[in-house]
């Protein structure tokens, strides 16, 4: 049947959705799916059903496409859906609450605090140290995101931060090996695997926007070269860190690597980049499924 690809919409990440979605869509047609690009900041997603869509393959990242509000019309229109549901979504979407779900099931992240402008910013320096993150709880993409070195520059990363959402998160920086574990849903064994580590070596250590999509300087590893032993474990706790929150179909769950071995998980990512620069397709391309064959592996767990 006719699928759309749900590409665009109203975030901030609009742009990248774009990007996504026309490679999503064109591998699809190259694979003879009936496949057609659909953006929903443009029309009502009530003519998916009018226009006879079967299934709807998600490629919108950020607030509306990617935190249940689409995952919840779709629910009620019917029409099946790829990636994680309702619940998975929103908490996702939640750095913060995603945080306190990962924290009960015993998966390290990195140490927080909520910030609000009366702050005490000494207060928030002193638990966290510095360097520190900034980062809106709602964003993806490392929009409106600040690695703060000097305490003085708190208040302004908080400030950019805001503009972005209402909530506000200081995180401790965590140094050592910037690592992404994709997750997959396997529909014949109906079991959630985690592909082979990516590791990413970003300019100057800033995997920023124009880092993560623009620049050809980025250096991506996979296999990562990490210690096996290491590595299997990242990769088992990646699955973990992704039911717990309730996720399904596929994701990727962005972790840090110390130089002494121990690892935090910084988020989870319910419909993650499908760019010609993303992490899912390369960490797929190394276990031999080619990104049109990810494409479609995707689509074939879409659900209810
Ligand atoms: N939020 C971007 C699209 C990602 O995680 O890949
Ligand atoms: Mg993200």
């Amino acid at each position: 049947g006719k699928v759309a690809v749900l590409m665009g919409g109203p975030s901030a990440e609009r742009e990248i959705s774009l990007i996504s979605g026309k490679a999503v869509l064109g591998a699809l047609q190259e694979k003879r799916v009936d496949a057609h690009a659909f953006d929903p900041a443009e029309r009502e997603l009530f003519d998916l059903k009018r226009e006879g869509f079967k299934s709807v393959f998600i490629a919108l990242h950020g607030r509306f496409g990617e935190d249940g509000t689409v995952q919840g019309a779709l629910e009620t229109l019917r029409v099946p859906y790829t990636g994680s549901g309702v619940m998975g979504s929103a908490i996702s979407m939640d750095k913060w609450r995603t945080k306190l779900v990962w924290l009960a099931a015993g998966i390290p992240t990195p140490k927080f605090v909520m910030l609000k402008a009366s702050s005490d910013w000494d207060r928030v320096v002193a638990v966290l140290g510095l360097p520190l993150i900034v980062k809106p709880v709602h964003e993806g993409s490392t929009i409106g995101l600040t690695k703060v070195s000097r305490a003085a520059d708190l208040p302004a990363a908080y400030q950019l931060a805001a503009k972005y959402d209402a909530l506000v998160i200081a995180e401790e920086f965590i140094a050592g090996q910037e690592l992404t574990a994709a997750i997959l849903h396997d529909g014949p064994t109906a079991t959630d695997r985690a592909l082979p580590l990516v590791r990413i070596e970003a300019p100057q250590g800033n995997y920023d926007y124009q880092n993560k999509y623009f620049t050809d300087d980025t250096r991506y590893y996979c296999p990562s070269g990490i210690r096996a032993e290491v590595e299997d474990e990242i990769r088992e706790v990646a699955v973990r860190s992704f039911r717990v929150l309730g996720c399904r179909g596929w994701g990727r769950a962005d972790v840090m690597l110390r130089p002494d071995g121990t690892y935090s998980f910084l988020e989870m990512n319910t419909s993650p980049g499908m760019t010609g620069h993303s992490l899912v397709p390369m960490a797929a391309k190394a276990t031999g499924l080619s990104y049109a064959d990810l494409c479609v592996e995707i689509l074939a767990g879409a659900s209810l």
